[in-house]
C-alpha cells in the first residue's frame, strides 16, 4: 500500500534511511559526509518532512518512501530488506504524480554517480540521464560536494513509472 505520511510514521522512515543511504552512498560521497550520517542525523530531519513523505506499507509494516521539494524527487528510499522486491516502482511512481499534480511538468532528481542500481532501476522506469549536478549537501556544519548526475522525467497527471515512459 502507497499512502502520505503520517507523523507517527517518521521514526520507522528515519531508520530505513540510514539504513538505505549508507547502502547507496558509502564509498561514492566523501568521507565526512558518510560519518555525519548517523542515526540520530536522520531522526533529525525526519519529523519536519512530514508532509513531503509518502510511504510503502507491505503487511502493516512500512518498508520505503519518498520525499518531494518543488520540482525534484528528492529522497527514494527502500529498506535494503527489500530491494529486488519490486516495492520502488509504485513509490517512484507515487513521488511522479504527486509533482505532476502539484503542476510540474518535467521533475528531477539527483542520483550519486557510483550508486549503480539506482541509476539502473531510474534509467528502467523512463527517467533520462540529463548530465553533472556537483551537488552541495550540508551536514555537521560542513558544506560537502558529491558527484552526482541530474536525471530528468517528463509527467503527467495519472501517468505511471512503467518503463519506457
Ligand atoms: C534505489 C532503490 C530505491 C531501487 O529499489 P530496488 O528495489 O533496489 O530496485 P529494482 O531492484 O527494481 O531495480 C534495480 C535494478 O538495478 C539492477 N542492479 C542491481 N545492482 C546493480 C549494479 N551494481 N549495477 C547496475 N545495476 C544493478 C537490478 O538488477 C535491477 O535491475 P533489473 O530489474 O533489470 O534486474 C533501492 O535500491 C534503494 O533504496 N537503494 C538505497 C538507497 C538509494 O540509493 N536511494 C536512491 C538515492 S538517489
Amino acid at each position: 500500500m502507497i499512502r502520505p505520511a503520517r507523523p507517527d510514521d517518521m521514526a520507522v522512515v528515519a531508520d530505513i534511511w540510514h539504513r538505505a543511504w549508507h547502502v547507496g552512498h558509502a564509498g561514492h560521497v566523501p568521507e565526512g559526509l558518510t560519518a555525519a550520517r548517523t542515526l540520530e542525523a536522520f531522526h533529525a530531519r525526519t519529523p519536519a518532512r512530514v508532509a513531503d513523505t509518502t510511504v510503502a506499507e507491505v503487511d502493516g509494516k512500512i518498508v520505503g518512501f519518498t520525499m518531494v521539494a518543488g520540482d525534484e524527487v528528492e529522497q527514494v528510499f527502500v529498506d535494503p530488506r527489500s530491494h529486488g522486491t519490486g516495492v520502488a516502482a509504485p513509490l517512484l511512481a507515487a513521488a511522479e504524480d504527486r509533482l505532476a499534480a502539484a503542476g510540474h511538468d518535467v521533475v528531477w532528481l539527483a542520483v550519486v554517480v557510483g550508486n549503480a542500481r539506482a541509476r539502473a532501476f531510474y534509467e528502467k522506469h523512463g527517467w533520462r540521464d540529463a548530465g553533472d549536478l556537483p551537488y552541495e549537501v550540508s551536514a555537521g556544519g560542513t558544506t560537502y560536494v558529491s558527484p552526482c548526475r541530474r536525471y530528468e522525467k517528463a509527467v503527467s497527471i495519472g501517468g505511471t513509472s512503467a518503463p519506457g515512459r
